[in-house]
């Protein structure tokens, strides 16, 4: 049975859904997004991606997406595809418009809005076993805060990865690591958990809160600070975490054992209690 996807409005079959070549987020990437997860027909956190999808609209000058239209579409594409465990994508572009402009299109916009639910399955025995990353330059935008469709520097950063052997990329600013190429990062360094603090250089990750309030609520010191580069290899824990890896510890990193190389306590009590929030 082919998958409904939400395009516009419709829900209409995956094969049928098709946007203008000369829609903005094609040409331009133009647009945002949010990826969401869903847990036994439930979404977690939906309410926080729909915020943050709010947000970057407004700080990209885009129409107010409307967000109770999302969430009743969500869950009816989890209705109609019957699905369990699964993830959302959510897309808003600018929309289509002719001639190509770099500027905002003279009169009234129309975005283009696409919702995909599909079944997603984890890797649960990277959990128990860790993954490897590779740090790289950032050499992203100054508004790495908004969720947008220009991923290109994600891209190339994840392929390094991939042709190093390792999972994940992890972004190096002004000699701190700051964030992973599809994910947050922290760090255990002296005790203290550490993570980079919010700002414009990294995104605002949905699992990075919920991380920092079952790390203070099962009484770690976490501690909103970046983590320089110098310091990676006395740190006894290295963790990611995103919507779809959840808290994803790293126990290699260009090529050198973190801890003794296997996941650490401290990853695996947070995910622990993460998982129940489940
Ligand atoms: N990526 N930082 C970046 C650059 C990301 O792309 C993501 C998520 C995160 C983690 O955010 P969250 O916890 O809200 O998922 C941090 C998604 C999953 C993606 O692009 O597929």
């Amino acid at each position: 049975m082919s998958l409904t996807v939400y395009l516009n409005g419709k829900f209409i079959s995956y094969e049928q859904a098709a946007v203008p070549v000369e829609d903005r987020a094609f040409l331009l990437a133009d647009g945002i997004y949010e990826v969401a997860r869903v847990y036994a027909g439930r979404p977690f956190a939906l309410d926080g991606h729909l915020q943050r999808l709010a947000r970057s609209a407004r700080e990209l000058r885009m129409p107010e997406p409307d967000l109770a239209e999302i969430e009743r579409a969500s869950l009816e594409l989890l209705r109609i595809n019957n699905l369990s465990d699964a993830t959302i994508y959510i897309q808003v572009s600018r929309g289509a418009y002719t001639p190509r402009t770099h500027a905002f299109p003279a009169g009234p916009i129309t975005p283009t809005f696409l919702i995909i639910a599909r079944s997603f399955t984890a890797n649960v025995k990277l959990w128990e076993v860790g993954i490897k990353a590779v740090t790289v330059p950032d050499q992203r935008w100054a508004r790495c805060d908004i969720k947008s469709v220009a991923l290109l520097p994600n891209v190339m950063a994840k392929q390094t990865a991939a042709e190093s052997g390792a999972q994940e990329a992890i972004f190096v600013r002004d000699g701190f690591a700051i964030e992973g190429s599809s994910s947050n990062f922290f760090a255990v360094l002296d005790g203290e958990i550490r993570t980079y603090p919010l700002c414009n250089y990294i995104l605002g990750g949905i699992t990075r809160n919920v991380a920092i309030d079952v790390a203070r609520k099962l009484g770690y010191a976490v501690r909103e600070e970046g983590i320089p580069v110098e310091a990676l290899g006395r740190c006894t824990e290295l963790w990611v975490t995103s919507t779809t890896q959840e808290i994803m510890p790293i126990v290699d990193l260009n090529g050198r054992m973190v801890g003794n190389g296997c996941p650490g306590p401290v990853s695996a009590a947070l995910h622990k209690a993460m998982r129940e929030l489940l």
